[in-house]
């Protein structure tokens, strides 16, 4: 039985239950949320993980990307999102350049469990200082995400949002990042836009729950961006992304449609992969 079925005690998910959850072969359905009645609305319709993201930025705040969030939106949304959950896990993102040294790492981390009350803390990145800030917040017991693939706080870097590991080298980089993210101590792995057959070899390789989002039906969750779902962002809309709003009549359906479809592995379908 799913956990999140409505037979199920509605006990508080746990870190440790993730990786029980990878061991079962049970899908992790994932949301952003960003404020307490709609962190009400996911928590009610089953969502495990409700991540507090810098995509923020440009879904609530409006702005071109991600790069201008900051540790104390990052907080007050936390704060919010928060008092609406009663059994979902929750992830607070750290922004651009917050894990640049060990120190920034520790102190931002601090400020989003202390004060946010997250259980969990997103790093973008598998450069060096983001595995050293992943060992350092790992090793202090404070629970790490890590997120590699796109990464929207390399944008400019990147030169824009685009799919990564098609070719060789920089599929052999991704493996890479992905082992040393788990050697670094990361409990749970978002692979943002990366071909689905690379999606299933990392889902195969690391013992940790991956979480995708635009990286095949194989990974062990999925995570969407709650606008996207709802068909509320405004621009082009991304392959991997389905409005389920259409088809679930109101946003309680439409989430509920999502976690129901990410439980019973209908949704991605293959369209919506690389
Ligand atoms: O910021 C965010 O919403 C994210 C998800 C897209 C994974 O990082």
């Amino acid at each position: 039985m799913y956990a999140s079925s409505p037979d199920a005690p509605r006990k508080p998910l746990t870190v440790p239950a993730l990786a029980a959850m990878k061991a079962a072969g049970e899908p992790i359905a994932v949301l952003t949320c960003y404020d307490a009645s709609f962190a009400r609305v996911l928590d009610s319709a089953g969502v495990d993980l409700v991540l507090v993201g810098d995509s923020l930025g440009m879904v609530v705040k409006g702005e071109p990307n991600t790069l201008a969030v900051t540790v104390d939106e990052i907080v007050y949304h936390c704060r919010a999102v928060g008092r609406g959950l009663s059994r979902a896990l929750l992830i607070a993102d750290m922004p651009f350049l917050a894990e640049a040294t060990v120190e920034r790492a520790i102190a931002s981390a601090h400020r989003m469990v202390a004060e946010g009350g997250a259980a969990m803390v997103k790093i973008e990145g598998g450069r060096p200082s983001a595995l050293e800030a992943i060992h350092a917040l790992a090793s202090r017991e404070v629970p790490v995400c890590a997120h590699i693939g796109l990464t929207p706080q390399s944008v400019l870097a990147l030169g824009g949002f685009k799919v990564q590991g098609r070719e060789n080298a920089a599929r052999a980089a991704l493996l890479a990042q992905a082992d040393a993210v788990v050697a670094a101590g990361a409990q749970l792995l978002v692979l943002e836009c990366v071909p689905t057959e690379l999606g299933n070899e990392i889902t195969r390789r690391v013992p940790i729950p991956t979480i995708g989002i635009g990286a095949g039906p194989g990974c062990d969750g999925q995570v969407l961006v709650l606008h996207d779902l709802l068909g509320v962002s405004g621009g082009r809309r991304p392959r991997f992304v389905k409005d389920f709003l259409a088809e679930g009549g109101s946003v309680r359906g439409a989430i509920e449609r999502y976690v129901a479809a990410v439980k019973a592995r209908e949704f991605p379908a293959a369209e919506h992969g690389y």
